[in-house]
Protein backbone atom coordinates (compact mmCIF):
# COMPACT_ATOMS: atom_id res chain seq x y z
CA UNK A 1 0.00 0.00 0.00
CA UNK A 2 1.19 3.34 -1.16
CA UNK A 3 0.54 5.91 1.14
CA UNK A 4 1.77 9.69 1.20
CA UNK A 5 0.18 10.77 3.96
CA UNK A 6 1.59 11.47 7.72
CA UNK A 7 -2.63 10.98 8.96
CA UNK A 8 -2.58 7.96 6.97
CA UNK A 9 0.29 5.96 8.20
CA UNK A 10 -0.65 6.82 11.99
CA UNK A 11 -3.99 5.23 10.82
CA UNK A 12 -2.97 2.46 10.08
CA UNK A 13 0.24 1.84 12.56
CA UNK A 14 -2.56 1.86 14.68
CA UNK A 15 -4.54 -0.65 13.67
CA UNK A 16 -2.03 -3.10 13.78
CA UNK A 17 -1.01 -1.81 17.19
CA UNK A 18 -4.08 -2.86 18.44
CA UNK A 19 -4.00 -6.51 17.03
CA UNK A 20 -0.52 -6.23 18.64
CA UNK A 21 1.90 -6.66 16.43
CA UNK A 22 5.15 -5.58 16.25
CA UNK A 23 6.40 -2.99 13.62
CA UNK A 24 9.68 -2.28 11.63
CA UNK A 25 10.57 0.70 9.58
CA UNK A 26 13.08 0.65 7.34
CA UNK A 27 13.95 4.32 6.05
CA UNK A 28 15.09 5.41 2.53
CA UNK A 29 15.75 7.94 -0.16
CA UNK A 30 14.45 5.19 -2.65
CA UNK A 31 16.16 4.28 -6.23
CA UNK A 32 16.09 1.15 -4.45
CA UNK A 33 19.06 -1.88 -4.52
CA UNK A 34 19.75 -4.78 -3.50
CA UNK A 35 21.43 -2.97 -0.19
CA UNK A 36 17.67 -1.52 0.15
CA UNK A 37 15.95 -5.27 -0.22
CA UNK A 38 18.84 -6.87 2.35
CA UNK A 39 17.14 -3.73 4.49
CA UNK A 40 13.81 -4.97 3.71
CA UNK A 41 14.45 -8.88 4.19
CA UNK A 42 15.39 -8.73 7.67
CA UNK A 43 12.56 -6.48 9.00
CA UNK A 44 10.34 -8.93 7.22
CA UNK A 45 12.13 -11.60 9.28
CA UNK A 46 12.13 -9.22 12.47
CA UNK A 47 8.75 -8.35 12.39
CA UNK A 48 5.12 -8.73 11.69
CA UNK A 49 4.59 -5.30 9.41
CA UNK A 50 7.05 -3.98 7.97
CA UNK A 51 6.82 0.30 6.52
CA UNK A 52 9.81 1.43 4.47
CA UNK A 53 9.99 4.98 3.48
CA UNK A 54 10.91 6.65 0.41
CA UNK A 55 11.83 10.43 1.08
CA UNK A 56 14.83 12.38 -0.49
CA UNK A 57 15.54 14.32 2.75
CA UNK A 58 15.99 17.94 1.37
CA UNK A 59 17.80 18.88 4.37
CA UNK A 60 19.95 16.75 4.18
CA UNK A 61 21.55 17.81 1.61
CA UNK A 62 24.49 20.62 0.89
CA UNK A 63 23.30 23.61 -1.35
CA UNK A 64 25.96 22.08 -3.22
CA UNK A 65 24.85 18.55 -3.37
CA UNK A 66 22.89 16.34 -5.15
CA UNK A 67 19.42 16.93 -3.96
CA UNK A 68 18.27 18.28 -7.44
CA UNK A 69 19.50 14.74 -9.57
CA UNK A 70 19.23 12.37 -6.69
CA UNK A 71 17.97 9.27 -8.44
CA UNK A 72 13.89 9.17 -8.26
CA UNK A 73 11.96 6.23 -9.47
CA UNK A 74 9.03 5.73 -7.09
CA UNK A 75 7.05 3.02 -9.11
CA UNK A 76 9.98 0.82 -9.11
CA UNK A 77 10.16 0.96 -5.19
CA UNK A 78 6.58 0.53 -5.31
CA UNK A 79 6.72 -2.49 -7.07
CA UNK A 80 9.82 -3.90 -5.61
CA UNK A 81 8.27 -3.37 -2.26
CA UNK A 82 5.27 -5.14 -3.45
CA UNK A 83 7.54 -7.84 -4.33
CA UNK A 84 9.04 -7.86 -0.83
CA UNK A 85 5.77 -7.93 0.59
CA UNK A 86 6.31 -4.84 2.20
CA UNK A 87 2.95 -3.79 4.53
CA UNK A 88 2.88 0.53 3.87
CA UNK A 89 5.49 2.56 1.32
CA UNK A 90 5.24 5.72 3.17
CA UNK A 91 6.49 8.33 0.07
CA UNK A 92 5.43 11.88 1.47
CA UNK A 93 6.21 14.90 -0.43
CA UNK A 94 8.70 17.45 1.37
CA UNK A 95 5.22 19.75 2.12
CA UNK A 96 3.94 17.04 3.85
CA UNK A 97 7.32 16.52 6.02
CA UNK A 98 8.44 20.06 6.52
CA UNK A 99 5.19 22.02 5.85
CA UNK A 100 5.31 24.96 2.97
CA UNK A 101 8.77 25.85 3.22
CA UNK A 102 10.82 22.76 1.63
CA UNK A 103 14.80 23.98 2.71
CA UNK A 104 13.97 25.11 5.96
CA UNK A 105 16.46 27.49 7.66
CA UNK A 106 17.66 26.69 11.45
CA UNK A 107 14.89 29.51 12.80
CA UNK A 108 11.76 27.44 11.81
CA UNK A 109 12.49 24.04 12.59
CA UNK A 110 13.24 22.20 15.34
CA UNK A 111 16.59 20.21 14.67
CA UNK A 112 18.18 17.22 16.26
CA UNK A 113 21.79 17.79 16.19
CA UNK A 114 24.00 15.34 17.49
CA UNK A 115 27.48 15.74 19.37
CA UNK A 116 30.17 17.74 17.41
CA UNK A 117 32.26 14.64 18.35
CA UNK A 118 30.80 12.27 16.24
CA UNK A 119 29.89 14.79 13.31
CA UNK A 120 33.41 16.94 12.85
CA UNK A 121 34.94 13.83 11.35
CA UNK A 122 34.39 11.22 8.43
CA UNK A 123 31.20 12.67 6.09
CA UNK A 124 30.50 15.59 8.41
CA UNK A 125 33.85 17.63 7.92
CA UNK A 126 32.47 18.33 4.26
CA UNK A 127 28.96 17.77 4.61
CA UNK A 128 28.28 20.31 7.24
CA UNK A 129 24.71 19.95 8.49
CA UNK A 130 24.17 16.24 6.75
CA UNK A 131 23.80 14.51 10.22
CA UNK A 132 21.31 17.18 11.83
CA UNK A 133 19.35 16.65 8.19
CA UNK A 134 19.42 13.02 8.76
CA UNK A 135 18.91 12.42 13.06
CA UNK A 136 15.91 14.90 11.75
CA UNK A 137 13.95 13.07 9.51
CA UNK A 138 14.91 9.61 11.21
CA UNK A 139 13.25 11.23 14.43
CA UNK A 140 10.44 12.57 12.17
CA UNK A 141 9.98 9.03 10.80
CA UNK A 142 9.66 7.28 14.01
CA UNK A 143 7.53 9.83 15.79
CA UNK A 144 5.12 8.93 12.52
CA UNK A 145 5.81 5.09 12.24
CA UNK A 146 6.15 4.22 16.29
CA UNK A 147 8.47 0.96 14.86
CA UNK A 148 9.47 -1.60 17.38
CA UNK A 149 12.57 -1.90 15.09
CA UNK A 150 14.39 0.14 13.03
CA UNK A 151 16.63 -0.99 10.05
CA UNK A 152 20.01 0.57 8.62
CA UNK A 153 22.46 -0.38 7.02
CA UNK A 154 26.52 -0.47 8.09
CA UNK A 155 27.32 0.84 4.90
CA UNK A 156 26.76 4.40 5.63
CA UNK A 157 28.24 3.40 9.48
CA UNK A 158 28.79 6.99 10.55
CA UNK A 159 24.89 7.48 10.28
CA UNK A 160 24.15 4.06 12.09
CA UNK A 161 26.41 5.55 15.26
CA UNK A 162 24.82 8.60 15.09
CA UNK A 163 21.26 7.45 14.82
CA UNK A 164 22.45 4.89 17.46
CA UNK A 165 23.49 7.36 19.99
CA UNK A 166 20.38 9.51 19.45
CA UNK A 167 18.08 6.59 20.11
CA UNK A 168 19.62 6.05 23.46
CA UNK A 169 20.44 10.06 24.26
CA UNK A 170 16.62 10.82 23.67
CA UNK A 171 15.28 7.57 24.86
CA UNK A 172 13.60 6.75 21.54
CA UNK A 173 11.22 3.44 22.00
CA UNK A 174 13.12 1.42 19.21
CA UNK A 175 16.23 -0.92 18.84
CA UNK A 176 17.96 -0.61 16.32
CA UNK A 177 19.11 -2.89 13.75
CA UNK A 178 22.52 -2.75 11.83
CA UNK A 179 22.61 -4.96 8.73
CA UNK A 180 25.68 -5.63 6.93
CA UNK A 181 27.14 -3.86 3.63
CA UNK A 182 25.88 -5.56 0.27
CA UNK A 183 28.04 -5.68 -2.54
CA UNK A 184 28.42 -6.40 -6.27
CA UNK A 185 30.72 -9.56 -6.97
CA UNK A 186 33.05 -6.93 -7.75
CA UNK A 187 33.40 -5.84 -4.67
CA UNK A 188 31.46 -2.18 -5.47
CA UNK A 189 29.20 -1.74 -2.38
CA UNK A 190 25.58 -1.08 -3.87
CA UNK A 191 24.96 2.57 -3.87
CA UNK A 192 21.49 4.51 -5.29
CA UNK A 193 24.60 6.88 -6.44
CA UNK A 194 26.66 4.13 -8.35
CA UNK A 195 24.19 5.11 -11.23
CA UNK A 196 25.96 8.36 -11.56
CA UNK A 197 29.15 6.16 -12.79
CA UNK A 198 30.26 5.09 -16.45
CA UNK A 199 31.33 1.49 -16.65
CA UNK A 200 34.85 2.99 -17.09
CA UNK A 201 34.00 4.99 -13.32
CA UNK A 202 32.77 1.57 -12.16
CA UNK A 203 35.67 -0.16 -12.32
CA UNK A 204 37.88 2.87 -10.66
CA UNK A 205 35.59 2.55 -8.11
CA UNK A 206 36.77 -0.72 -7.04
CA UNK A 207 39.48 0.75 -5.23
CA UNK A 208 37.54 1.44 -1.87
CA UNK A 209 36.85 -2.06 -1.81
CA UNK A 210 40.18 -3.06 -2.44
CA UNK A 211 42.23 -0.87 -0.27
CA UNK A 212 39.71 -1.78 2.69
CA UNK A 213 40.41 -5.45 1.97
CA UNK A 214 44.09 -4.96 1.56
CA UNK A 215 43.82 -2.94 5.17
CA UNK A 216 42.17 -5.79 6.52
CA UNK A 217 44.93 -8.43 5.12
CA UNK A 218 47.51 -6.16 6.28
CA UNK A 219 45.77 -6.19 10.28
CA UNK A 220 45.16 -10.14 9.74
CA UNK A 221 49.09 -10.36 8.84
CA UNK A 222 49.67 -8.72 11.98
CA UNK A 223 49.99 -5.25 11.13
CA UNK A 224 48.73 -2.87 13.26
CA UNK A 225 50.34 0.72 13.55
CA UNK A 226 46.99 2.86 11.91
CA UNK A 227 49.71 4.89 9.76
CA UNK A 228 50.85 1.82 8.62
CA UNK A 229 47.62 0.55 7.64
CA UNK A 230 46.77 4.18 5.77
CA UNK A 231 49.97 4.35 3.84
CA UNK A 232 48.83 0.76 1.96
CA UNK A 233 46.61 2.82 0.57
CA UNK A 234 48.38 4.81 -1.57
CA UNK A 235 49.77 2.27 -4.16
CA UNK A 236 45.93 2.06 -5.15
CA UNK A 237 45.10 5.24 -6.26
CA UNK A 238 45.71 6.96 -9.41
CA UNK A 239 44.85 10.41 -10.57
CA UNK A 240 41.37 8.88 -11.61
CA UNK A 241 40.72 8.98 -7.69
CA UNK A 242 40.17 12.04 -5.00
CA UNK A 243 40.96 10.55 -2.07
CA UNK A 244 38.44 12.13 0.79
CA UNK A 245 39.31 10.55 3.87
CA UNK A 246 40.61 6.67 4.72
CA UNK A 247 40.04 7.04 8.56
CA UNK A 248 40.44 3.64 11.76
CA UNK A 249 38.19 4.35 14.46
CA UNK A 250 36.75 2.33 17.09
CA UNK A 251 33.45 1.13 15.19
CA UNK A 252 31.33 1.85 18.13
CA UNK A 253 32.67 5.18 19.48
CA UNK A 254 34.44 6.49 16.31
CA UNK A 255 37.71 7.50 18.20
CA UNK A 256 40.65 7.48 16.28
CA UNK A 257 42.76 4.85 17.03
CA UNK A 258 46.89 4.48 16.65
CA UNK A 259 46.96 0.78 17.17
CA UNK A 260 44.20 -1.67 15.05
CA UNK A 261 42.22 -3.99 17.02
CA UNK A 262 39.13 -5.98 17.14
CA UNK A 263 37.09 -3.13 17.33
CA UNK A 264 38.63 -1.32 14.46
CA UNK A 265 36.65 -0.37 11.30
CA UNK A 266 38.63 1.50 8.61
CA UNK A 267 36.09 4.45 6.51
CA UNK A 268 37.16 5.49 3.25
CA UNK A 269 35.48 8.36 1.05
CA UNK A 270 36.65 8.75 -1.94
CA UNK A 271 35.36 10.74 -6.08
CA UNK A 272 35.66 8.80 -8.79
CA UNK A 273 34.22 11.09 -11.85
CA UNK A 274 32.83 13.59 -9.26
CA UNK A 275 30.32 11.40 -7.34
CA UNK A 276 31.54 10.74 -3.86
CA UNK A 277 31.57 7.01 -2.67
CA UNK A 278 31.66 5.60 0.84
CA UNK A 279 32.98 2.52 1.82
CA UNK A 280 34.19 0.30 5.07
CA UNK A 281 35.11 -2.45 6.93
CA UNK A 282 35.48 -4.10 10.45
CA UNK A 283 39.17 -5.53 10.80
CA UNK A 284 37.75 -8.58 12.83
CA UNK A 285 33.85 -9.45 12.64
P1 LIG B 1 19.63 5.64 1.62
O1 LIG B 1 20.93 6.11 1.10
O2 LIG B 1 18.51 5.40 0.66
O3 LIG B 1 19.87 4.33 2.43
C1 LIG B 1 18.82 3.72 3.14
C2 LIG B 1 19.42 2.60 3.99
O4 LIG B 1 19.96 1.60 3.13
C3 LIG B 1 20.56 3.10 4.88
O5 LIG B 1 20.42 2.55 6.19
C4 LIG B 1 21.79 2.58 4.17
O6 LIG B 1 22.90 2.34 5.03
C5 LIG B 1 21.26 1.28 3.58
N1 LIG B 1 22.11 0.86 2.46
C6 LIG B 1 22.49 1.58 1.37
N2 LIG B 1 23.33 0.88 0.58
C7 LIG B 1 23.50 -0.33 1.19
C8 LIG B 1 24.26 -1.51 0.90
N3 LIG B 1 25.03 -1.59 -0.19
N4 LIG B 1 24.19 -2.55 1.76
C9 LIG B 1 23.42 -2.48 2.88
N5 LIG B 1 22.67 -1.41 3.21
C10 LIG B 1 22.71 -0.35 2.39
O7 LIG B 1 20.67 6.48 4.28
C11 LIG B 1 19.73 7.11 3.82
O8 LIG B 1 19.06 6.71 2.68
C12 LIG B 1 19.17 8.37 4.46
O9 LIG B 1 20.19 9.06 5.09
C13 LIG B 1 18.01 8.07 5.48
C14 LIG B 1 18.49 7.21 6.65
C15 LIG B 1 16.85 7.39 4.76
C16 LIG B 1 17.48 9.41 6.04
O10 LIG B 1 17.04 10.24 5.05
Amino acid sequence: MLLNNIQEVRDEVRKWRKDGLTIGLVPTMGALHAGHVSLIKKAKETCDKVVVSVFVNPIQFGPSEDFDKYPRTLDNDTELCDNEGVDVVFAPSAKEMYGEGQRLSNDVLTYVCPPFFYVNKLCGRTRTGHFDGVCTVVLKLFNIVQPDYAFFGQKDAQQVVIVNKMVNDLNVPVKIIQCPIVREDSGLALSSRNKYLSDEGKKDALVLSRILNNIKACYKKGITDVNALKETAYSFLNNHHELEYLELMNKYTLEEQEKADNSTIALIACRVEGVRLIDNIYLED
